[in-house]
């Protein structure tokens, strides 16, 4: 039988960062020792008090039992201590908290609950996948507007679009520090937009998975303690970075009441909370890591970032050193620009062993690029730049073009 699928799984294109990873695979079962900077996993684990509690809770069948849908009365209380810790934020648990599993699910099931047909939202680009595809996948429109090169000129972009656009967008989703780009702003930037959104009655997201993972000197601001801001929005942290839980699955929305309230109601419907283990490791991490913790993980991410980007500069690949995020966000060395990002990343995938994501999958405004993510150790992301300085010596872009095809899908 023939199974019609819903026209929302139609308009869904072929997984982008699909090729490279089935490549990564062959080699791998091929016994190729590929070096995998590709996908944005943290190779570290949770603290290990976090999870001995956990365990420990597990014995207690009640634990074992659905969960609340809203995160469960003790963990909200925690993040709302947290955050006033961290921001000196105050927020009321029950109406301005909500877990979500992970912040990718909170986004997803947020653009539901707020947009439908004839809506549209602005989303800058390149773009983290989920940031246009859950407005797609809800019936609305986006329209993406170019980071640019400074965020004073993306904010300009940014209103100008709006002024220009007829019927109005009704939401703005950021994203800084921002993924796949590391673009990082300031707090001047998220006051800017809170003026435009109590102006104009636009909704405002910011997607802070990236708010610990910051370096040097550059602490990331946090949309919320921007006066007003939780009149227009609210804000997603996650405990998958942070605290290096991505596959724990929990983070949590913060801010707009009327927005929580819809995103709880919406996900009542679907879900029936996250394991009740989970909360309560979660609580041991906010509540006895917190200042700790998420410092901890980011001078992993920045020694790595250097070995990275000083090693690439040696040989010859001019790259700046990000501010903050797991991401390098790397300008096709100069030489090799005609090639393109897709089958630049597959000639250092078969002719170096490193995995990298092609610029492209975010967006056409990705083109040019490709994102390194720093989730090797040290030694290893050395042993990549020899292998990719090995590779560049030995190919050259016109042998790259003739050898490697552009498309997404085989
Ligand atoms: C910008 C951004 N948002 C959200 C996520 C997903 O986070 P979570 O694990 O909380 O769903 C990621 C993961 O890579 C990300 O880069």
């Amino acid at each position: 039988m023939n199974i019609n699928l819903s026209d929302r799984v139609l308009r869904l294109p072929p997984y982008l960062f699909g090729k490279i990873n089935q490549i990564k695979l062959e080699l791998r079962r091929q016994g190729n020792d590929v070096i995998d900077l590709g996908m944005g996993n943290p190779d570290k684990g949770a603290p290990s008090e976090v999870v001995e509690k956990t365990k420990e809770v597990l014995d207690d069948p009640k634990t074992h039992h659905y969960s609340r849908s809203k995160g469960i009365p003790q963990l909200l209380r925690e993040v709302s201590k947290y955050v006033e810790k961290k921001y000196d934020l105050h927020l009321d648990p029950e109406s301005e908290i909500l877990a979500t599993i992970g912040s990718k699910e909170g986004i997803s099931h947020l653009s539901l609950a707020l947009l439908g047909p004839g809506d549209s939202v602005l989303v800058p680009a390149p773009s983290f996948p989920i940031h246009i595809w859950s407005a797609i996948i809800a019936g609305a429109n986006v329209i993406t507007v170019p980071l640019g090169e400074t965020h004073e000129a993306f904010l300009e972009k940014l209103f100008s679009t709006y002024e220009m656009l007829w019927p109005k967008p009704k939401m703005i989703l950021l994203n800084f520090p921002h993924n796949p780009s590391a673009a990082v702003v300031d707090p001047k930037f998220f006051e800017e937009v809170v003026r435009f959104a109590l102006k104009h009655e636009i909704i405002v997201i910011n997607d802070f998975a990236y708010a610990d993972i910051t370096f040097d000197d550059y602490k990331a601001p946090s949309f919320l303690t921007v006066p007003n801001a939780k009149k227009v929005g609210v804000e997603f942290i996650t405990m998958s970075k942070s605290f290096s839980m991505a596959g724990w699955r929990i983070g949590f929305c913060l801010g707009n009441p009327q927005i929580i309230k819809a995103l709880e109601k919406i996900k009542g419907y679907y879900d029936y909370g996250i394991f009740a283990p989970v909360q309560i490791g979660s609580i041991i991490a906010l509540r006895d890591h917190w200042e700790t913790m998420p410092d901890h993980y980011a001078s992993i991410y920045q020694a790595r970032r250097d070995v990275l980007v000083e090693g690439l500069n040696k040989i010859g690949w001019k790259i700046e050193k990000p501010k903050a995020t797991m991401f390098t966000w790397a300008p096709i060395p100069e030489a090799y620009q005609k090639v393109g990002s897709m089958r630049f990343a597959q000639f250092l995938l078969y002719e170096a062993d490193v995995c990298v994501s092609p610029g492209i999958g975010f967006g056409k405004e990705g083109e040019g690029f490709l994102r390194i993510a720093m989730v090797e150790n040290e030694e290893r992301i050395r042993q990549a730049v020899r292998q990719i300085k090995k590779a560049m010596n030995n190919t050259s872009p016109d042998q790259v073009l003739e050898k490697y095809s552009d498309q997404f899908t085989d």
